[in-house]
């Protein structure tokens, strides 16, 4: 698939740009701070409705607006969609597909699927589980949009659960017979949509192992150190030995009763995937505080790269977006990572310099300068 127009609307530091895209490779060129990651930024919270940079909606709407606009027409397979997002911090977002209204935001999940690559992506490696849970269900939902009605379930469950425990704690007496009951049906909500979520991750993961492995010995050019990764549930069960629902939900439900009391004293859910994490290895070592520099940006290519793998096997290439990760690599993983992305469909890359572009990568240009955005001519 690929984006064939952008257009934004009162969108970080844009008030309106509108542009035409191509298949192929585009290249988005200007000095720091001009407005290039705000282009492709936009895309990526089409595809997964959240930012790479930030975690509230406020930042992306422009400073004096009170709504910001993200508009694409996205082409796959010769038919067009338009997909529209209003952005409304405070309030609730809006989506229309095609120019109609559709009735939750995230039905829009999957009608866009792009793979996005950024400097941030180092926190993959070195950052809080929590990156890596966002990694997992971020793919999880692009590959499976109604899994995205279980996050939020699974999120609000929590929120629930987490506010009533946090009751019984600060009120400092034993809990009533009528907070316990409620506290149950909560229980068993974090259950069925806890063990939901961890089995599509585990399952994920699964389908992921093989080819970051690939991924990884391709672009670090080391096939001695062995990347590997696994999933660690907060349960401390073993993970890749329980992978079906069922036996999740009994698992979660069980350790919840035999954390009753600190859970109370302490007013928080203690278990569940909101405490999992995703252990990278390189050899025996764990990756955080042991893998290099290189190693760590090997990684993190490695589960972009697989990402991007596992996308198109499902049949529909996604969007390739590499925000000014060439400057971050030396020679060698430019290189590499130039000749695994030129074969996709779409592949929009921001830079500071051209220079920093690998010349199989030349394609379309784009200059960004104070906001404006304009194609340049080709020789
Ligand atoms: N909500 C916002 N309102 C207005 N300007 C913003 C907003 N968010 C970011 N900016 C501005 O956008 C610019 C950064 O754009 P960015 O796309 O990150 O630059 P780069 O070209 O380096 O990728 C900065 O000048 C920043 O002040
Ligand atoms: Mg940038």
């Amino acid at each position: 698939m690929w984006v064939q127009s952008l257009s934004l609307t009162d969108l970080r530091s844009y008030m309106q740009v509108d542009c035409t895209l191509q298949r192929g490779v585009t290249t988005f060129v200007g000095r720091n701070g001009q407005g290039k990651t705000n282009l492709v930024e936009a895309i990526g919270y089409l595809a997964t409705l959240g930012s790479h940079r930030v975690a509230t909606d406020a930042p992306l709407v422009r400073t004096g607006a009170t709504q910001g606009i993200i508009r694409c027409e996205v082409v796959n397979d010769e038919r067009v969609i338009m997909i529209e997002l209003a952005i409304n911090p405070g309030a609730a977002n809006k989506a229309r597909v095609n120019r109609s209204p559709v009735p939750k935001v995230r039905d829009v999940l999957g009608l866009l699927r792009t793979v996005l690559f950024a400097p941030e992506d180092l926190a993959l490696v070195k950052g809080d589980p929590s990156e890596r849970r966002r990694f997992l269900d971020d793919l999880l939902v692009q590959r499976t949009p109604r899994l995205a009605s279980t996050r939020s379930d699974y999120e609000r469950t929590l929120k629930q659960r987490n506010a009533l425990l946090k009751s019984s704690s600060i009120a400092r007496r034993s809990a009533s017979t009528e907070m316990l009951r409620t506290l149950e049906v909560w229980d068993e909500k974090l259950a069925e949509f806890g063990s939901e979520l961890v089995a599509a991750r585990i399952s994920l993961l699964d389908d992921l192992i093989n080819l970051g492995r690939e991924k990884y010995t391709f672009i670090s050019g080391d096939d001695e150190t062995l990347f590997g990764m696994k999933y660690v549930s907060a349960l401390g069960v073993d993970s890749p030995l329980l992978t079906d629902r069922e036996s999740w939900r009994l698992v979660i439900l069980d350790a919840i009763h035999n954390k009753r009391k600190e859970e109370l004293d302490r007013g928080l859910t203690l278990i569940g995937p909101h405490r999992d994490d995703i252990l990278l290895t390189l050899g025996q070592m764990p990756a955080k505080g042991y893998a290099s520099h290189g190693e760590s940006w090997s990684i993190a290519l490695a589960l972009r790269l697989a990402s991007f793998d596992l996308l198109r096997s499902d049949g529909v290439d996604p969007v390739l977006i590499l925000d000014d990760v060439f400057a971050e690599l030396d020679v060698s993983r430019r290189q590499r990572l130039a000749e695994q992305v030129s074969t996709a469909t779409q592949v929009l890359i921001t830079a500071a310099v051209d220079m920093d572009i690998p010349e199989s990568l030349n394609g379309v240009k784009f200059s960004v300068n104070s906001g404006t955005v304009t194609l340049q001519e080709t020789s």
